[in-house]
């Protein structure tokens, strides 16, 4: 069937993350350590980047090819520009039921009210530390946590969901999970941990810098007892558990010791218009060339639809040796 495509392990593609700026406001050191994407770096030009007209001319014939979910990543998305003009415009498509956004959080209190008013439901916000001292050292001195806590507190008061997304990191912000879980319990705010990940090559990951799903649960059950809460929808990535007998929620992300990629339903659009099937692919495949090109809808349509029908993307489930030799595409660039 030409409408839904499915991948060579039957995977339909149901959803679309779409980096806006390449750019962050942080260094985080597992992201973009200052060492490397420092002053220099070779950011993306403007030009290069995808106009919301072009980014919403694809959402639309991704939507028509079974995608319903929209998230907005980065680097920062905040940084881009007029980002509410596409939210709204995103709110347009037919079939998009589901437009959320993944930011760091400071620039939130700017933007709260406009992105709720030009339509979006939630967003999820990273925050590794809730002490001051370990949140330096992981977003390269950035920003305080007050400031991240502030963003939340105005999304929430904008009316937009929240979530927080904690990486962790063993003998960096380990000491953190269970203060974690004990600041946001009972905010509302869904905390997730997740396991630190072989992303890009900047950020020297070592498999004993993880801490697994299960040492993260049992960490937090030690002192407040879990209980596992079944999954909301297909392909969730997060697994969900409540504090025994309340309706206060967390999750865990477990792309190292537990892959989900049998469910990986998703794709990935970089800034500048490369169509990634996997947060691990090595290269994405054209599509601003495509757009700019003159390629007609039914073109671009057929495209994309003989890219996912090939795909065969299970990066997740099959990390091991090869990890190290194999050149990725970095984080910030593809928006996690
Ligand atoms: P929800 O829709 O709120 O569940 O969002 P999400 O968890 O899919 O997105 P978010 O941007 O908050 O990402 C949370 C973590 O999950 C990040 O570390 C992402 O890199 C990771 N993640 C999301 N999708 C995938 C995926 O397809 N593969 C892998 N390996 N990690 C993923
Ligand atoms: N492993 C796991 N998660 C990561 N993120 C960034 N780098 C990594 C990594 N190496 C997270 C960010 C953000 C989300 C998009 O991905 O903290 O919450
Ligand atoms: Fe920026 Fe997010 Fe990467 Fe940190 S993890 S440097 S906040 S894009
Ligand atoms: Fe999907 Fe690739 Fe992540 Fe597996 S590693 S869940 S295939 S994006």
């Amino acid at each position: 069937q030409l409408s839904r495509p499915l991948d060579r392990y039957q995977r339909p593609l149901r959803d679309l993350r779409v980096s806006v700026t390449d750019r962050c406001n942080f260094r985080c050191t597992y992201c973009m350590p200052k060492e490397v994407f420092g002053p220099d770096y070779p950011f993306l030009p403007r030009e290069a980047l995808l106009t919301f007209e072009e980014m919403v001319r694809l959402v639309r014939l991704f939507a028509s090819l079974g995608v319903s979910k929209v998230r907005i990543t980065g680097g920062e998305p905040l940084l881009r520009r007029d980002l509410p003009d596409l939210i709204r415009m995103l709110n347009e498509v037919d079939g998009i039921e589901d437009i959320a956004l993944t930011t760091n959080g400071v620039l939130i209190p700017r933007y709260a009210a406009a992105l709720k008013q030009a339509g979006l439901q939630r967003i999820n916000v990273s925050l590794d530390a809730i002490h001051d001292e370990v949140f330096h050292r992981m977003n390269g001195g950035a920003a305080s946590v007050r400031q991240v806590l502030d963003g939340i507190e105005a999304a929430a008061d904008a009316g937009l969901g929240v979530k927080v997304n904690m990486v962790v990191q063993r003998d960096v912000n380990d000491g953190e999970i269970v203060p974690m879980a004990r600041h946001f319990r009972g905010t509302g705010h869904i905390v997730r941990f997740i396991e630190y990940m072989d992303v890009g090559n900047t950020n020297g990951w070592r498999w004993d810098q993880v801490v697994s799903k299960r040492e993260i649960l049992e960490r937090i059950h030690c002192e407040m007892p879990l209980e596992p809460l079944p999954s909301r929808y297909y392909g969730e990535v997060a697994d969900r558990y409540r504090y025994v007998g309340t309706d206060e929620e967390i999750g865990v992300i477990s792309s190292v010791t537990d892959a989900f990629c049998g469910t990986c339903t998703r794709a990935r659009l970089s800034a500048d218009g490369q169509l990634f099937t996997c947060l691990f692919a090595e290269k994405g495949h054209d599509l601003r060339s495509l757009l700019r090109g003159g390629a007609s809808d039914e073109e671009i349509r057929r495209w994309i639809t003989e890219i996912w029908r090939n795909r065969t993307d299970r990066y997740s489930e099959e990390r091991g040796q090869a990890t190290k030799r194999k050149k990725k595409v970095e984080m910030s660039y593809i928006g996690g």
